[in-house]
């Protein structure tokens, strides 16, 4: 396999080491911008230098970001060659678009680092798709929001001091809205989704709340409740209706999920046959995202392709209930189903999962967690 491969931060670096002490495959030819030397590849700052060279069979996109990086990988399915990512936001966005492209020219795409890093997640959706059908996806998916979390449940922190220290461990991007906003579990929940149920997701039916407004106040009560708060994906498929959302849930203590602790990931699936699996590891890093790329290139050389065909376009319904906690804002609605009162936040009746995102739009100051059933 001949790899040229886009990017050489912390991904392509670790997918260049990787693979330097492989006879099966060689990164021949490696874009970045920097004026770097390398024993085994030629650095290229032409994405043309990469397209052109026919010797090329395989792409491997450790860039982030949507553009340049679909522009990149659309031209070089278009020119023939495989596909090996580790881009959440670029699979889950161009879906309907990458997929079927690669299907039609009869090219293997993988991005199994997109989910979960270093564990083989996606990998194994595409096995437990052999022999059954999955009823649920979902679980802890950012490391980042889960560090936070963990800092504010197990140290006392605040949530500006906990994310302070992840920017500082670098987990945290100085501007962090795509992890601590859910966007880049949101990412994650459609991608899992869509192959686990093979479908594609009408991604705006999909909210996504995050963990930004939390308080020290807020994990106090939840430990006085006997709760610890988890940033969490769920996806459901059930007779042809597909639910989906993220937002913060709380787990009992001494529940799996309440245990995750730091940057960890925990994600789990119920299959009809096997029921409940999880699956544990290090979700980010360079390694861990590098070996599930590197693993992937090992999969396109016997022969895989994509995890699933690509499946129909299927609305969201969001009609499942939760009760809720809620502290920051309260109205009418809110009011009008409150159950309880956790000093002075208001833990509701079961609501409908679209209706307490619909509320929390228009409440973007207020907090709010599922709470876990
Ligand atoms: N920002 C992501 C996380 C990186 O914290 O999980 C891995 O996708």
């Amino acid at each position: 396999m001949k790899i040229g491969l886009l990017g050489f931060g912390v991904v392509g670096r670790g997918v260049y080491e990787i693979t330097a002490a492989r006879d099966d495959m060689q990164v021949v030819k490696v874009l970045c911008l920097e004026d770097i030397q390398l024993p085994d590849a030629e650095v290229v700052h032409d994405f043309q230098s990469i397209l052109n060279d026919e010797s090329i069979d395989t792409v491997v996109e450790a860039m982030g970001g949507l553009h340049p990086a679909y522009d990149f990988v659309r031209a070089a399915l278009e020119a023939g060659k495989n596909i090996v990512t580790s881009n959440k936001a670029l699979v889950a966005t161009f879906y309907d678009d990458l997929l079927p492209l690669a299907e039609s020219k009869g090219l293997a795409f993988r991005c199994t680092a997109a989910v979960g890093g270093g564990i083989g997640w996606l990998s194994e959706l595409e096995r437990v798709r052999r022999v059954e059908t999955v009823s649920m996806v979902g679980g802890i998916m950012n490391g980042t929001c889960n560090y936070i979390l963990d800092s504010m449940t197990r140290l006392g922190l605040d949530y500006g001091e906990a994310l302070s220290q992840a920017q500082a461990l670098g987990y945290a991007e100085r501007n962090p809205s795509t992890d601590v906003d859910g966007i880049d579990t949101w990412h994650k929940l459609i991608l899992s989704s869509n192959i686990a149920f093979g479908v594609s997701l009408e991604r705006d039916g999909v909210p996504a709340a995050g963990i930004s407004k939390i308080s020290a106040a807020d994990v106090a009560n939840f430990a006085e409740h006997g709760y610890v708060c988890k940033l969490v994906s769920h996806g459901t498929q059930c007779d042809g209706v597909y639910s989906a959302f993220v937002q913060p849930t709380l787990y009992a203590q001494g529940a799996l999920e309440a245990a995750v602790p730091t940057n960890f990931n925990l994600i789990t699936l119920d299959g009809e046959v096997s029921g409940r699996q999880s699956f544990y590891g290090q979700g980010a890093g360079r390694y861990p995202t590098a070996y599930n790329v590197v693993q992937d290139c090992v999969s396109l050389l016997s022969g895989k392709g994509f995890y699933c065909p690509y499946g129909k376009k299927v609305t969201v319904d969001n009609s499942c209930t939760r009760r809720y906690y809620v502290r920051g804002a309260s109205d009418a609605w809110i009011q009008s189903v409150a159950a309880e009162n956790w000093n002075g936040a208001v833990v509701t009746g079961p609501v409908a999962v679209s209706e307490m995102h619909a509320w929390l739009k228009n409440n973007p100051d207020a907090f709010i967690a599922a709470i876990a059933e």
